[in-house]
This record gives structure tokens, sequence and C-alpha cells, in this order.
């Protein structure tokens, strides 16, 4: 597919993933480099413009991420931002030093609106700086198109050579108008068109993937989470028959999941997907009989997992082409994009290691974001309520027990989650939570119930708002529904005598409680 397409190069900013959302928001595709790029990749790319990002560091020190001054030479238009701007003033011989006042936070800028970057923008508008050096001179060449109370040079331009820099970060909501500015450098700027579209990537997929698999067989594991199913419906769309789902119910799942999975995807559902459904509760139980530890869970879940998968692809026989629902940012943490590689040590039931004996990989979703994922879903067909699930973990309620896991315990977590689930659903707190859930803790203590002594367990519920997951607050969750879901859940569901609520924050716990 040759679709036009600007490139994030990375210095290491934080911010790297966010402004190739922001310029995919503007219809254009994007993606992320790493700054060690070579030239030479980047000219086979081709891109219609090119974006440097911020980052830690001091352009004028030694060993501070830099690039090729030919970079400039391209003709292709560069927008620098944050210390990609400070960076692009040092390259072309502008002076960059310490700030006497260092900005940072929400902070007034007056533009030019003549600017091609400022135009339909106000003359003052908010923008989100941070930042310790400044542009004291800017390059010859170059002229100032904004600046603040302590910042001279907020932003400036060669419209000669369609170079373009911003001292503040356009990508961040902060600043008011910053997609304003993205969208008219992607279009004022660079002149793209504006072909990144769900519609038209839903169907130019299904039409590659079609001629990619001729009349091979391809197989796909389906976990009923969003992207597997996506993947699943993309494929079933491209090659109807020749593919085959297998969806492995190891038992951890929420309650009626598996039922609710297969009435989405079985045989009496909408899709054609040679739904195979394995019920595989009793050997994960039995495999996970007496472990403790929560990474050896995980590591049991995941190699049992491959185990039942591989014995059902075996029963299909040659299997061409398998599918895997890895998402952009997967791509981009994994290193072989951007520069601020994130260390993911996730089992992800979606994702299976090269084992079956099949002649390549096929992953539909491996340039998109996880809310173009859901679009791509949207335009499939696949009903809101599956699209916009909340994230459940491979190893499911494995790791939502602490301690040993049991038929028993399972049971306890899923009607408690349930009547959790059902409660938030209710009060209309799932729009404002990103995810919820609740957990066995591994604690038993004395309690009465009518005029018995019990000694049950305690379940902790868990809500969290979260933007990426990487960090998440506890969500302020009335105590009306706490108490009310309390209630239910210590009458409803045996063995349970006590309920918690983690108000634990990530830093430092983790979203999940295992
Ligand atoms: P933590 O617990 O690390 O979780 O704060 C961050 C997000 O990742 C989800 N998660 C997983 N997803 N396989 C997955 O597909 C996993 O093994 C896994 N572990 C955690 C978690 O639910 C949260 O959304």
């Amino acid at each position: 597919m040759d679709r036009e397409t600007v490139i994030v190069l990375d210095f290491g900013g934080q911010y790297n993933q966010l402004i190739a959302r922001r310029v995919r928001e503007c219809n254009v595709y994007c993606e992320i480099y790493s700054y060690r790029t070579s030239i030479e990749k980047i000219k086979e790319i081709h891109p219609k413009g090119i974006i440097f990002t911020g980052g830690p560091n001091s352009c004028y020190e030694a060993d501070s991420p830099t690039y090729t001054k030919e970079i400039f030479q391209l003709g292709i238009p560069i927008l620098g931002i944050c210390y990609g701007s400070q960076l692009m003033m040092h390259l072309l011989g502008g002076t960059v030093e310490t700030a006497p006042v260092r900005e940072y936070g929400k902070i007034e800028v007056t533009v030019d609106t003549t600017s091609k970057l400022f135009q339909d923008v106000s003359e003052k508008t908010i923008c989100w700086m941070s930042h310790n050096d400044y542009i004291s001179k800017v390059a010859p060449g170059f002229r100032i198109s904004a600046h603040t109370a302590d910042c001279p040079a907020a932003a400036m331009e060669d419209t000669e050579r369609n170079l373009y820099a911003t001292q503040f970060h356009p990508e961040v909501l902060h600043t008011k108008e910053g997609k304003k500015m993205l969208s008219n450098f992607v279009y004022q700027v660079c002149g793209c068109s504006g072909d990144w579209k769900m519609d038209s990537f839903v169907e130019e997929s299904i039409q590659a993937i079609r001629k990619k698999v001729g009349d091979g067989k391809v197989l796909c594991a389906l976990s009923g989470g969003v992207d597997s199913s996506v993947a699943a419906v993309m494929l079933s769309k491209a090659v109807g028959n020749q593919l085959t789902c297998v969806f492995v119910d190891h038992g951890l799942l929420r309650k009626n999941e598996g039922d609710e999975v297969e009435a989405v995807f079985g045989p009496e559902g909408p899709y054609d997907l040679n739904f195979i459904r394995v019920n595989a509760q009793e050997r994960f139980y039995s495999k996970l009989k007496g472990v403790e530890d929560p990474e050896k869970k995980r590591k049991i879940i995941g190699e049992e997992f491959i185990r039942v998968f591989e014995e059902e692809a075996k029963k299909i026989g040659q299997v061409d082409f398998l599918v895997q629902g890895t998402i952009y940012p997967d791509v981009v943490e994994s290193g072989v994009g951007g520069e601020s590689t994130v260390i993911k040590s996730h089992h992800n039931v979606g994702g299976l290691p090269d084992y079956v004996d099949f002649k390549e990989i096929i992953e539909p979703l491996r340039d998109l974001f996880k809310d173009e994922v859901r679009q791509a879903g949207l335009e499939l067909g696949i009903p809101e309520y599956l699209v916009f699930r909340q994230p459940f973990p491979g190893p499911g309620l494995g790791i939502r027990i602490i301690g040993e896991v049991t038929a028993e315990k399972v049971q306890m977590v899923q009607d408690a989650d349930a009547i959790w689930r059902e409660e938030i659903a209710k009060a209309g707190w799932d729009k404002k939570v990103n995810q919820y859930f609740a957990a066995l803790t591994n604690m038993r203590s004395v309690g009465v119930m009518g005029d018995e002594r019990t000694y049950d367990y305690a379940i902790a519920l868990r809500a969290v708002t979260t933007t990426d997951f990487m960090t998440a607050e506890s969500a302020e969750i009335p105590w009306e529904i706490i108490g009310k879901v309390t209630s239910r859940i210590v009458n409803e569901v045996k063995h349970i005598n006590r309920v918690m609520y983690d108000c634990t924050g990530k830093p430092p716990a983790t979203i999940e409680f295992e």
C-alpha cells in the first residue's frame, strides 16, 4: 500500500506516540522512528513530512541525540518540537543555551497568524511548555513566528526550506489549538491529502490479505478481546472459510464470558469463523494446583495455552498463516519503532510464539493504535459493547486470585466481579472509569452471618482511571455504590465475608491485583 506518510523522528521524548496519534487524527498516516534511523532509510520511506520530537537532553552537549544535517536538504518539510526545535537551530547555526527563566506549564503564546503553521489559530493562545534550555538566537534564514513573555523564540520558520519549529508542545491537549497547528503542518506545509481513513484502511487490508493468502489456510487464536476479535473478523471477510479460529476457555474467564464469546463468534453468530471452542478448564486448574507465585502462574497459563492451541492446530493439519493481534504501540515498545523502549512482560493470549508449522504470520492491526483498532472494529460491524470492552489480561482471573487458584475460588471471584460490574454499569460509572474488576485476596478472617461464626475470604474491588495504563488513579466511586455492592457480594457469594476497596494508584501498585 502506497499511502502518504509523515514520520516522527524520536529523540527520546515522552510524547512520541501522542504526536503520531494526533497526526493520524488528521487522517494522515504517521509512524515513529528512532533518531538512530539512517538517512537512507528515511529517503526510502519518502515521507511527506518529518517531525522531530522533544527529549530530555541539552542539544549542545556532546553525547546528546542528534542527526545528520543532510536531513534539512532533502526538501522534505520538517517540524521540530521542543528539543527537536532546539536541535534544528543548533545544527543550522542558531544558539541554544540554558534559559534565564525556565518555563513549565500552560503559557500564553503570541503567534503571527500569517504563518502557515498558525493559520486560523488565535493570536494569543495557550500552549504547553516544558523546557530548561531556550533558543537565544535563531539560525540564519529563520524568522520568529511566536513568542512568550519569557521566551523570545517560541516558534520560528524558514519558509524557503519548509522548516518549522516550536518550543512548545502542540501534541499535548493543554496546547489549546495544538491540533490545528499539526493539521496546518501536514496540510498547509506538507501538502498531504488526508488518505488515512479507517474505512479505506479496512477495505485495503482485506484486499491485501486476500492476495497474500491465496488459497492457503489461516489460523487465529481468538480470545474475545478487542484486538483478536477485530483481527479475526477482518480475516474472515478476506478469506472466509479458509480461516479457523480457536478459542481456548482456560476456566479463568469472567462470569459467562466463554458462552458470550461463543454466542457472538460461534456457529450461531453472524460471522463465519470456523469457530472451535476448547474447554480446557480442568487442564489449567490441574497445572495451577499448589502454585502461589504470580509470575509462575502467568508462565504456566501461557505455556499451557500454547500447548492446547498447538494440539488444535495439529488437528486442523497444515496451516499456512497464523494471525497475531499485534498493534502499533507493541511495535514501538518492542524497540522497532521509537526511542523510549518499554520493557513488557505481559503474556498476551492473542499473540503466540513461533511453534506451529506455518509459513508466515499475518498481523493485520500492526499499524494501528488502540482507538484505531476500535474504529476498524466498528467499520467491520462488530457490536459496540465488544469494541469498547475494558482490557482483560491474557492470564485472566488466574492473576486476580492471590495465592493458589482453584475452581471454587474462580467461581467466587467471577460472582463478585459480575456484581461489581453490573452495579458500576447501572450507576453509569462504566463510562467514567477505564478498568474495574474484583480480585480475590488470599486473606481469610472471622465474621458472623446470622448466628454463625464464619471464617471466609475477603474480596478486593478495584476501579481506576487512566489514559495510558502506565499510570493510574484509584477512582472515587461513591460509597453508595460500594455499599450496595458490598452487601450484595456478602449475601450472594458464598465464602466471602468481607469486601475491601483498593485505594492505591499506580505507582506504587499496579492496575491488576496479583
Ligand atoms: P498493570 O497490572 O501492569 O496492567 O498495571 C496494565 C494494563 O495491562 C493489562 N494487563 C495485561 N494484558 N496480558 C494482557 O493482555 C497480560 O498478561 C496483562 N497483564 C496486565 C492490565 O489489565 C491493565 O489494563
